[in-house]
Order: C-alpha cells, then structure tokens, then sequence
C-alpha cells in the first residue's frame, strides 16, 4: 500500500533532484492506476451456502440466530464438511445464472469491476478445478465454470473481473479442530491453494484482483501467494486481506490497497490506496428471511462519502440459488447508475477531500482544478465551506445540463465561499455542485473542522445488538454535530 502522494513525490524526485535515481527504484504502481480511477465496484458473494439461504434444517442461522452471515452457516449450524456438500452441492443449479446479464446490471450501475467469491470458507470452488472434486463441475449438477462465464463477460463487456478467495479459512478441506479434521492434512491444503491460485492466475484471462480474505499469521506463507500473483498476473491489484491485520503494514509485501473492516467508513480520510466493502442488507450471502435493505439515497450517500475518504465502494449482491439477482438489488443498482450518470465525475478519478474533515451538509470529492461538495443535507441559506483558498471561478449543479451559474460569495478571512442555492434540494440523495477554481485547488494551511459524517463500530452494531458477531450492518449515520 502505498500513498498516492507520495509516490508523486518520489516520482518527481528521482526524475529532477536526483537524476542518479535508477527507474527500478521508482516504485511502479502503473497497475494501480484503473482501480483508483474506478472507485466503484460489484462484490458477489455466491456458493453452496445460497441454497441454504441462511437455514438449516428449518432453523435460520441469519441475523436472528446470532448474527452471522448467510454464508457463514457451515459454521455457525456447526455442520460437518460432508453433511454440508451432500445436502447443498446436488441442490446448486442456477439453470437462469446469465453472467451477460449480471455484468450489465453491474456496469448500468456505474460499476467498473466485479470481484466474485471464486471460493469462500465453506472450500467449495465455483469455477472448474483439478485441486478437488468439491466444485461446481464435479459436485455439482450444474457443472457451468461460473468464473470462466463471468471473466469472459467481463472482457465483453469491458469490466475489470476480479477473484475473492478464501485462503486460510476452509471449513471443509482444512481442520477446523473440535472433531472437524478437514478432508486434507495442511500440507496438502496448501498444495490446493497453490493450485488453485495457478488455476485462476492462469484459465481466466486477465485477473485484474484478487481478493485474499483473512489472512493467518504466517507471512511467509502469504508472502509466497502473494508472489505467485505477481509472477503470473503482474497486473493483478492485491488486497491486504493476504495478510492478518495483525502484521504491520510495512511487512505486507504485496498487498496494494488495505481492505478496511467490513462496512467501515475511515474516521478520516484515507491518503493510502483503501477500498471499503458493504452489504445491501445485512447478509453478504444469499439470506431467505434479511429484509434490512439499504435505500438508494443510503447507497449513494455511502458512495459519495466514501470517495471523499479517498475509499473505493465494492458494494455487495447476494444472488439467489436460481441464479438471479433480486429485484431489490437491481432496482437500487441502477438508480445509483442513474445518479452516476450526470454525477460521475464527482467520484470517478477524484481525490480525497482537500480539506481534513468533513461539513455539516456532507462531504468534497476533487479533481484538479474543481472541488465537488456531496451535499447530504440541504439548507436554503447557502451552502458554506472553510479552508479552499480563493475564490471560485464558477459554481453549478453537476447534474445542471446547461451549467448555469450559482452566485458564490468568498471572505478571504477564514477563505469561507458560500455558494447561494435555491431553497428546494434538486436531489434529495446527494446533490452535488462543481465549484470550479481558476487554477489547481489551493487548501488553506490554517483550515480547521471536524468530521461528521461516519460510522462507528458501536453504531454500526445497534440493529442486531444481542449478538457478538452481529453484523456490522452499517450506514453512515449522520451525526449533525455543530456547524461552523
Ligand atoms: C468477512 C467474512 C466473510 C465475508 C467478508 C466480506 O471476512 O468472513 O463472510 O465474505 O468479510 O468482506
């Protein structure tokens, strides 16, 4: 992981201070560049486990039964590897899986690449694979390599495709002690993760990420995935899950971006590459019985906040044991596409916030010369921000076809711009004015704010709050602290 900034700056510098600087010693994050750009993008958590929908025999192990996700029940039903790939694994035929159809649900939403679980902790492997017979070809009476279908959809399509994979977690393969000893002894598991990584690296055209999750303490181990990676797809864009949290960052090697906790928003800004995962309900799997759905304006403010942490959104679909999205997933993806659509180039390619804190109305996103308030809450008195030295050339709604001119006063003591608005919100999700600058936008050094827009671990506890591993389900809850 590195800092965006600093890289430029090494760059800069060993191109003019230090002429004797060798290219190799320029950090070449070239790879890095399309993801940054991208911020948005489609997570599928998909597997045996979506038959089950979260139930096992008549039981619901969801969020009522302790808190963890759908596709956790392996787990949390405390069922053995075999019991659970004789009742799932002759039950998985998503005959209506149509790859085209979820790619182009995913790029209607504005998404630019998709990471789908290729195996989760359960061991099963959704794509066709000689390290076991417990995948989808052999297993199972679908026998479709849904990963081939859906790279191949990808590369039509012009979506980056990426793996999530379970690396250290396999409830089936690996001991999980307590009377569960695994189908292969760890030798031989990390033979199979060996494999499957080549496989993956090396059947599906370009892998674009790959998405370790949950990394075990041994760092030679993850050091040598991560390696074989490089090796065999040197563009592919690493996550930090490779790793345990608890190895320090300067020791994650080949990790390109931190994965922050699931559904978290950073306290602050993010000036490292860092992606955030949410769910649209509270289950990443499939789940019969969760109907905790995010609205649209939860979705986009998510988003917008997150690019303004400078954190990329991979937002979750669970799709159904038919193959299907729901309905409720597609309706909401393509109302943040139609967002995207006039709004997409306040997130696409910016940076993080200019200033170290956020605005009782929301949040900036920038690019170059502009800055892009995210407006959340609405006040027909004018929208006010400290710390942007200067004042604007020109401020417009970003969704205004003809751009027209908002009146924008600036008191240079205290660099405060109040843009004039009318007194109805245009969008009541996210407005977003461009406030445009004549020259590179200027922070003021002496800018002071606090933030409040976030989430906390507490917070993001509350719906199902009985439970330690309740779900983390969360939305940033506006927390309208003083305005300033
Ligand atoms: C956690 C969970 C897993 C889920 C993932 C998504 O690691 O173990 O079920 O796939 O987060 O980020």
């Amino acid at each position: 992981m590195k800092s965006k900034q600093i890289i430029l700056c090494s760059l800069l510098a060993s191109l003019t201070l230090t002429p004797f600087v060798g290219v190799a010693d320029v950090v070449d994050d070239s790879h890095m560049e399309w993801w940054r750009e991208a911020r948005y993008g489609m997570f599928i958590h998909w597997g045996l486990y979506s038959v089950a929908g979260g139930e096992w025999k008549g039981k619901d192990y969801g969020k009522e039964q302790g808190g963890a996700s759908a596709e956790w029940l392996m787990n949390s039903a405390k069922i053995p590897g075999a019991a659970y790939r004789e009742t799932l694994a002759p039950k998985f035929n998503p005959t209506e899986f149509d790859a085209a159809m979820w790619v182009s649900v995913a790029k209607e939403s504005g998404m630019k690449y998709i990471v789908i679980t290729s195996k989760h902790h359960d061991g099963f492997c959704l794509f066709d694979t000689d390290a076991t017979d417990y995948n989808v070809m052999d297993a199972t009476p679908f026998k479709r390599d849904v990963i081939k279908e859906l790279s191949e959809e990808c590369a039509k399509q012009g979506l980056k495709f990426g793996v999530y994979y379970s690396q250290f977690k396999d409830w089936y393969h690996r001991s999980r002690g307590r009377g569960n000893p695994g189908t292969l002894t760890n030798d031989e598991y990390l033979a199979l993760v060996e494999k499957n990584l080549d496989e993956l690296l090396s059947n599906y055209g370009e892998m674009a990420v790959l998405w370790f999750d949950v990394g075990g303490s041994n760092v030679i181990e993850a050091d040598a995935q991560g390696a074989r990676v490089r090796e065999l797809q040197p563009n592919a864009v690493i996550c930090s899950r490779l790793y345990s949290r608890k190895v320090p960052k300067e020791e994650q090697k080949y990790a390109d971006f931190e994965s922050l906790p699931d559904r978290m928003l950073p306290a602050r800004r993010m000036t490292d590459d860092t992606e955030t995962c949410m769910t649209m309900r509270h289950n990443w799997g499939y789940d019969r019985s969760d109907d905790a759905w995010k609205s649209e304006k939860d979705i986009i403010e998510f988003l917008a906040l997150c690019a303004a942490r400078g954190v990329n959104l991979l937002l979750n679909v669970g799709p159904t044991p038919e193959g299907t999205l729901l309905p409720e997933e597609t309706e909401r993806l393509k109302a943040v596409g139609k967002w995207m659509e006039v709004n997409g180039e306040s997130i696409y390619g910016t940076d993080y916030s200019p200033v170290d804190y956020d605005f009782w109305w929301g949040a900036m996103t920038r690019k170059n010369k502009t800055v892009y308030l995210h407006v959340l809450e609405w006040k027909p008195e004018g929208i006010t921000f400290n710390g942007i030295i200067g004042k604007p050339a020109k401020a417009y709604f970003l969704a205004d076809a003809e751009r027209k001119a908002l009146p924008v006063q600036y008191d240079g003591n205290g660099c405060i711009t109040t843009i004039e608005v009318p007194a109805k919100m245009p969008d009541s999700r996210d407005t977003v004015i461009a406030v445009e600058y004549d020259s590179a936008v200027k922070t003021d050094p002496a800018a002071k704010g606090t933030y409040h827009w976030y989430t906390t671990r507490s917070k993001r506890h509350t719906e199902i709050r009985s439970s330690r591993n309740a779900g983390q389900q969360a939305l940033p809850q506006a927390v309208k602290g003083a305005r300033h």
